[in-house]
This record gives C-alpha cells, structure tokens and sequence, in this order.
C-alpha cells in the first residue's frame, strides 16, 4: 500500500497557524485598552512598541539572521519609534526603562529569533489598521507620533510577501521548525506582558 506523505506546511504559514489565537487575543487586548482616546493613552502604546522595538533591534543587526533573510538590517523600525517617543514627550528615563526591558527580554537563538522576528514583521500589517485610527483619531502621521506604523514604500503586503518567501525558502528541520513557533510565542507573550505593565493602568472603564 502507498503511503501518503502530506508536505509540512510552509514555515511562515507553520508559525501564523500556531500563533493565530495568541494574536486574536493580544489584538482584541490593545483595542480594549483605547489606545487612540486620548494622547496620553497613546504615549502608553508607544512604549509598549518600543520595548518590542529594542526586544528585537540585536536581531536586525545579528549576521547570521542577516545572512538567513536578506535586507534584514533595512526592517528595523527603531528608530522611527524613538522619534514618535520623542513626539510624545516620552521622557529619557522612560525610555532607558524600556530599552532595558526590551534588552532583558532577549536572549533567544538563531533559530528561535527568526520567530522572534516573524512575530515582529508580521505585526507591519496590522499596523495599516492601526494608522488609520492614529490618523483620524488623534491626528497623528507619518512625520509625527506615527512613524513606526508607516508601510515601506514598496508596499505594505508586497515587503511581507517578500519576508513570509525567506522564511520559507529556509531548510529547517521538524524541531528547528518548532523551537522558531517558540520564538513566536516568547514575543507575543514579551508583548502581552509589556502591554498589562504599561497600557492597563490608568486604563477606561470599559476596558476588560
Ligand atoms: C490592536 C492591535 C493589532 C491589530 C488590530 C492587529 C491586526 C492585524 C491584522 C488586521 C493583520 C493582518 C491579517 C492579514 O492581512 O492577513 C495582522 C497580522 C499580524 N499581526 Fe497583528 N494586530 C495587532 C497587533 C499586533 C501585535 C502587537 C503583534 C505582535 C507584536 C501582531 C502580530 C501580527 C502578526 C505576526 C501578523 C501576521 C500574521 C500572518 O502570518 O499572516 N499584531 N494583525
């Protein structure tokens, strides 16, 4: 009798199965803290993105990840969001704070950083959506408070396509392919933290 060998899902596909109910959750999360209701509650959603940015700013710079998933180096969004900080009046010791965080936060492997970074990549598209309601809520724009939201300007879903194809053009094994779903996961759950510590206080009574 033949038997049939269904082919591994391809890997980007692999780690957006594994991680789709973490992110509904983290997504459903955000919006029920209203980050975009007022300036000050924006300025929290700020430094919960730049503690993720400093999370993973070691890994945009790492040769080996650079060598695995060329124009790495050129994703990094870091310093669009120290800039928005900056609109915000985030103050230096706010963001020592954070950078600290963010830097404490990562000690993954090549491997479980390409997780790392699938988690942080993928998070460019909704983004899209997120700067919509910065824009009409609050004003804000590719020159002020929302740098780090702008899409490339090769195209938002064209420059993930582009991401999603190194990934899978990567030779991993069943457990290399695991130990990359972990890395998805410690960012998500590093960005769920970072959310409660720094969004959920002070937050709007309709928040849940
Ligand atoms: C309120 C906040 C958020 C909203 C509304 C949101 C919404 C979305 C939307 C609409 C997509 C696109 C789905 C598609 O076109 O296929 C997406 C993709 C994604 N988001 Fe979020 N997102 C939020 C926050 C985040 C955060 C904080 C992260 C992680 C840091 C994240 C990680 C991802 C990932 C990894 C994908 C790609 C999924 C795939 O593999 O296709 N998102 N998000």
């Amino acid at each position: 009798m033949t038997q049939v060998v269904t082919p591994p899902l391809p890997l980007s596909s692999y780690l957006k199965e594994q991680t789709t109910s973490t992110h509904e959750s983290l997504d459903r999360r955000i919006m029920a803290l209203a980050p975009f209701s007022s300036g000050e509650r924006f300025a929290c959603f700020l430094r919960m993105q730049l503690r993720l940015h400093y999370a993973t700013a070691p890994l945009y710079q790492n040769p080996a990840l650079q060598a695995l998933l060329p124009g790495l180096a050129e994703r990094s969004r870091l310093q669009a969001i120290i800039l928005d900080c900056a609109d915000f009046d985030i103050t230096a010791e706010q963001q020592e704070a954070d950078r600290s965080a963010g830097c404490a936060a990562q000690n993954a492997s090549t491997i479980g950083a390409i997780g790392w970074l699938y988690t942080h990549e993928g998070s460019t598209l909704g983004a899209a959506f997120l700067l919509k309601h910065a824009r009409e809520q609050l004003g804000l724009s590719e020159t002020f408070g929302a740098r780090h939201l702008v899409g490339h300007s090769d195209g938002r879903g064209l420059h993930w396509r582009e991401f999603k194809q190194a990934l899978d053009a990567l030779n991993l094994s069943a457990a290399e392919r695991d130990q990359a779903v972990a890395g998805a996961r410690d960012a998500f759950a590093f960005v769920r933290a970072s959310v409660e510590e720094l969004m959920a206080d002070n937050q709007p009574a309709a928040a849940s």
